[in-house]
């Protein structure tokens, strides 16, 4: 188990996995049942109305012996949980991104929307990001600042969930870290006003070759509208699938200041946390 939780994930390149792996993993490696499902689909979404009949996709999970019992919790602090389960999706082979993960922000009057971002780093405060401020995004989190993560390793059967509150990292740690980035994706970020409408790729090309001859022999400067976010976890909950359905649900929470004692089935953790099983 490892002592410093506080982990920088700059170094993790992205490997892009090519999709038909995802569909070796649903379809197993018999090329018949790949070709019937390819079949199947192109048949059915060529007609004029698309209705795809997915009931019989079933992925077999954990057996019971397999279990994420209490007493394998490697510490009841969940931030090291996390970090024990993290380490473990980093090491399989069959992940191809495990600090890929998907933020839900909202509107202030509640509207959702979710994506996948990359988790660069964590620590007992919390989970950080980076992204543009002005995004869809940014702009929901600068009125809503709460979010909810979630990371799926699906070799695995592993899903995690984090709910808080959101906070702008300091301007010294975004630009520290922009700086640590390939240059070309420091152009990139400037190049993007993330999540407005461009009129066409040209557009983008073009501006990313004008950055490039522009700052050819200097540093580029970041831009005001970039940075990072830190998600301050209230929630934290982890699942493991279990194939007859009887998941593993083992959930902390951080009870407001002046809380009292733990409910019923709440047990105490560390740092403040209580955890309790959850019903499947
Ligand atoms: C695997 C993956 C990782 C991504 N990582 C980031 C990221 O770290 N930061 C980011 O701003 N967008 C990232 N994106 C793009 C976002 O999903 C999204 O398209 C973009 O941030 C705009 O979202 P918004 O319009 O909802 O703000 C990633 C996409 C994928 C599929």
């Amino acid at each position: 188990m490892r002592g410093d939780v506080n982990v920088g994930l700059t170094s993790m390149r992205r490997t892009l996995s090519a999709s038909f792996l995802g569909l070796i993993r649903v379809f197993g490696r018999n090329p018949a049942s790949r070709a019937s499902f390819a079949q199947n689909f192109c048949r059915k979404s060529s007609s004029e109305h698309t209705n795809m009949d997915l009931s019989d996709m079933r992925k077999k999970y954990k057996i019971d012996e397999e279990c994420f019992e209490e007493s394998q919790l490697v510490s009841l602090d969940p931030i090291k949980q996390f970090g024990d389960w993290f380490d473990q999706a980093t090491k399989c082979s069959g992940v191809g991104e495990a600090n890929a993960m998907c933020i839900a922000t909202a509107t202030k009057d509640g509207r959702p929307s979710a994506r996948m971002v990359l988790l660069k780093g964590y620590s007992n405060e919390g989970f950080r990001f980076f992204t543009n401020y002005e995004s869809r995004k940014g702009s929901e989190l600068e009125s809503n600042p709460f979010a909810c993560l979630v990371f799926y390793w699906e070799p695995l059967n592993r899903q995690i969930r984090i709910e808080g509150t959101v906070e702008r990292i300091p301007f010294e740690s975004s630009r520290d870290y922009f700086h640590s980035r390939p240059k070309s994706s420091q152009i990139g970020a400037v190049v993007s006003r993330q999540s407005t409408p461009v009129p066409d790729r040209d557009y983008l090309r073009q501006k990313n070759a004008e950055l490039e001859e522009k700052y050819k022999d200097t540093d580029v400067p970041m831009p005001d509208y970039w940075g990072g976010y830190i998600v301050k976890p209230s929630m934290i909950e982890f699942w493991q699938g279990q194939t007859n359905r009887l998941h593993d649900r083992i959930v902390f929470t951080r009870p407001e200041d002046g809380a009292c004692e733990p409910g019923e089935f709440q047990h105490t953790a560390e740092g403040g946390w209580v955890y309790q099983r959850l019903s499947p």
